[in-house]
């Protein structure tokens, strides 16, 4: 009894004399920031100044610099250059950096900014995240586990040519003049192969596909099919919501009709887990109209052809969801330190969620060896997850029972597998297959 009390009164006291040696650390702290942030150097610094744009060179200066600086966790790479010239820069940041190639079975996430280039929170918000995360490698246990589990890919700005445009505090200018669209008074968001358009069903190469659209748009399509990304979001502003697939319909009506995909329910799961941890998206009032819970099926909001979410859908295995995250697109300077607090856990715990459901490795049985373009097929959702070339899946899943199989030319089908996904871990669910040289033995034999 007295020893409890006594422990106690120790544990306040020492949190109190923690509280006030840390009090003057943070207010330091604080202005050290203050003051930085008046001189912040792109090529030396860490962090980015919480309460200012960058330039588009300042941006690209500073993603370099940091990634030199980080060599065994961060990276930078072109995926190609706007209309204009400019870079589309892509930082990479993963512990599997340093050991020379991605581990097997770690999945990879895109976070695109600044698609519509006066819509600029959002590319604040992944330079900060960037930033954080560096920071925090090996500092904060969850950050470290987080970049040494995932595959985490950056593409701040996919519009530079209209960012450059965009004026600081037009909340909604729509047209060219505005920088909502590239060089080319293209919009991107309108400029992907969509399922719905006629004209673009019949496209089936990367060559047919990439043909006459904007170059923002083919260098993001061709990183798109190029790589087994898992998950992935967009970045816009305008509204606060999370806006799932489809954003399209095969009906003609502009608003009020739910285009759902076969994956409906990992994209509301995906959505709402934003939504509930971002105190304004969540609420139903926000920016003066109201998402319920604070999300929205695309269509459902207004019916868009050519979005880039549908396109990853429908030509990869990545899961993307359209984040809008401020009312005013090019929102004021002052109102960025605000957006990464309402911003930073939803989207670290959404980059988080591509360790849901199962993954796993298809190989032949015989062999041993993994099988590429293998299907994995899950009862009841009508949309087949396709193997990398190491035999690699991840099947985003929300909790519950599921039967899933795989199947791959020249293989027999796997039998149906019985799995139980819960939130607390990913299952692994490995498969072999077994050739099916039987039917070829015997067409050959009867062919003699
Ligand atoms: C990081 O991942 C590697 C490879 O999976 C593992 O061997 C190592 O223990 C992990 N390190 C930490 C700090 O979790
Ligand atoms: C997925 O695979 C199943 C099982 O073979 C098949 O019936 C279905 O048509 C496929 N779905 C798609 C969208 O390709
Ligand atoms: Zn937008």
């Amino acid at each position: 009894m007295i020893n409890s009390v006594i422990w106690t009164r120790l544990l306040v006291l020492s949190t109190l004399v923690l509280a006030a040696l840390s009090l003057p650390t943070v207010l330091k702290t604080e202005e050290t920031k203050k003051n930085e942030q008046n001189d912040f150097n792109p090529e030396l610094d860490d962090f980015v100044p919480a309460d200012r744009y960058l330039t588009h060179d300042e941006m690209i200066t500073w993603l370099q610099s940091i990634a030199r600086r980080h060599p065994k966790i961060a990276k930078t790479f072109s995926i190609g250059k706007s209309e204009q010239g400019r870079e589309l820069l892509v930082l990479e940041l993963s512990h599997s950096i340093e050991r020379g190639e991605r581990d097997l079975l770690m999945p990879m996430v895109k976070l695109v900014g600044n698609i519509h280039g006066n819509e600029v929170v959002g590319r604040q918000l992944l330079l900060r995240t960037i930033s954080h995360l560096i920071q925090k490698d090996n500092v904060d246990p969850r950050v470290t586990r987080l970049l040494n589990t995932t595959d985490i890919f950056f593409l701040p700005s996919m519009n530079p040519d209209g960012f450059v445009k965009a004026r600081e505090g037009d909340c909604w200018s729509g047209g060219p003049e505005g920088g909502r669209l590239n060089a080319n008074n293209i919009d991107l968001n309108r400029d992907f192969p969509d399922q719905f358009k006629p004209e673009d069903k019949l496209l089936r190469s990367q060559n047919e596909l990439l043909q006459s659209r904007a170059s923002e748009t083919q260098a993001v399509m061709k990183w798109i099919l190029d790589n087994p990304f898992v998950l992935s979001a967009s970045l816009h502003g305008g509204a606060v919501v999370a806006s799932y697939p489809y954003d399209g319909s095969g009906t003609s009506q502009q608003q009020g009709f739910y285009s759902a995909a076969p994956d409906d329910k990992v994209f509301r799961k995906l959505s709402q887990d934003y939504a509930d941890r971002h105190p304004l998206m969540k609420r139903s009032d926000t920016c003066g109209v109201g998402f319920k819970d604070g999300i929205t099926n695309g269509a459902y909001w207004y019916d868009l052809k050519g979005g880039m979410q549908d396109f990853n859908y429908v030509h990869s295995n990545a899961f993307e969801v359209t984040l809008e995250l401020s009312c005013c697109k090019y929102a004021p300077a002052a109102d960025l330190p605000a957006e990464w607090e309402y911003n930073r856990k939803p989207l670290l715990n959404y980059i988080a969620s591509s360790h849901r459901g199962v993954r796993g490795l298809v190989v032949d049985k015989t062999t041993k060896r993994p099988i590429r373009s293998a299907y994995v097929h899950v009862f009841g959702i009508d949309k087949n997850i396709t193997t990398t070339e190491k035999g690699e899946y991840w099947r985003l899943l929300t909790p519950g029972r599921y039967i899933i199989q795989s199947f791959a030319e020249g293989f027999v089908p796997s039998s149906s597998r019985n799995i139980e996904i819960t939130d607390i871990y990913t299952e692994q669910l490995n498969f072999e297959l077994e050739p099916t040289v039987h039917q070829k033995t015997i067409t050959r034999l009867i062919c003699d």
